[in-house]
């Protein structure tokens, strides 16, 4: 029971990666609120999570839009008066509408950046008070491998990983003194459904290329392996690591 005691919410838990860190959190003891903008994953994560005994709430939100963000953590801390662990994981990917800069539309990239990037910023800023109240935290955000390396054509879905870098870096400088660790972990290959809709359906993918050329572990990564890297991090073994980028990859961007 790493988690006991502790209250989570965690972004885009209602399928992927914030679903098994959703489990895993409430497994290990925590109360975990899933904030998701599908009403019928978000519902059906929540169902499944309590039927296996934990603690779970749904909110369904848009993290792109200010006032609800605001609203779901006034509920969350009229619920519960406080907020041990904020895991920003929520983000899109929009495969063949995201482009190079060029051919890539405003309107692509203010919804990537809307989501990816402003979602990110009210989630931290609306859930910072109830942390530091108890000056008591741990952010955990969300990278990707074109966070650390250039991936062509998602430009959008680039600068929003680059940034989600940098903010973490001076998040975890200015808020370490005040009790809270904000580190971050950048995925690639992992199989979930975002996986599935931008490679998988793609008939120009070829899995098995890129298995044996693409991926040191020749294999690809499962949300129960980052949901573990998002408990070290939510838990008090992981509380000297402040500004860590942590990239879960396999070895995928040192190749
Ligand atoms: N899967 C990978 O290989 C991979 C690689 C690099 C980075 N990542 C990052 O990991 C995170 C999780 O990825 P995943 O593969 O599990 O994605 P996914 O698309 O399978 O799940 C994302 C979840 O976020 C929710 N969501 C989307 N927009 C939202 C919004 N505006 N407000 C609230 N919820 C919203 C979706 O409903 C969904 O439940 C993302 O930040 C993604 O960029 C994943």
């Amino acid at each position: 029971m790493r988690l006991e005691g502790k209250v989570a919410a965690i972004t885009g838990a209602g399928r992927g990666i914030g679903f098994a860190a959703a489990r895993l959190f409430a497994a290990e003891g925590a109360k975990v609120y899933l904030l998701d903008i599908d009403e019928k994953i978000g519902a059906e994560a929540e169902a499944s999570i309590i039927n296996d005994g934990g603690k779970v709430k749904f909110i369904q939100l848009d993290i792109s839009d200010r006032e609800a963000v605001k609203n779901a953590f006034s509920v969350i801390g009229e619920y519960d008066g406080k907020l041990e662990v904020l895991y920003n994981n929520a983000s899109v990917f929009l495969g063949k509408q995201d482009n190079i800069i060029s051919e890539l539309s405003p309107e692509i990239w203010d919804r990537i950046l809307g989501i990816n990037l402003n979602g990110l910023f009210y989630c931290c800023k609306y859930a910072l008070p109830l942390m530091l109240a108890n000056s008591n935290g741990s952010i955990i955000n969300t990278a990707s491998s074109a966070g650390v390396i250039g991936i062509p054509k998602c430009d959008a879905y680039t600068a929003t990983k680059g940034a989600t870098v940098s903010l973490t870096r001076s998040m975890a400088v200015e808020y370490g003194p005040m009790g809270i660790r904000v580190n971050c972990i950048a995925p690639a290959a992992i199989k979930t459904p975002m996986v599935k809709e931008s490679n998988l359906d793609d008939p120009d993918f070829d899995e098995k290329v890129f298995l044996q050329k693409g991926t040191p572990l020749r294999r690809w990564g499962y949300p129960d392996e980052i949901a573990r890297i998002a408990l070290f991090l939510a838990s008090e073994e992981s509380s000297y690591l402040n500004g860590a980028i942590i990239v879960a990859d396999g070895g995928i961007t040192i190749t």
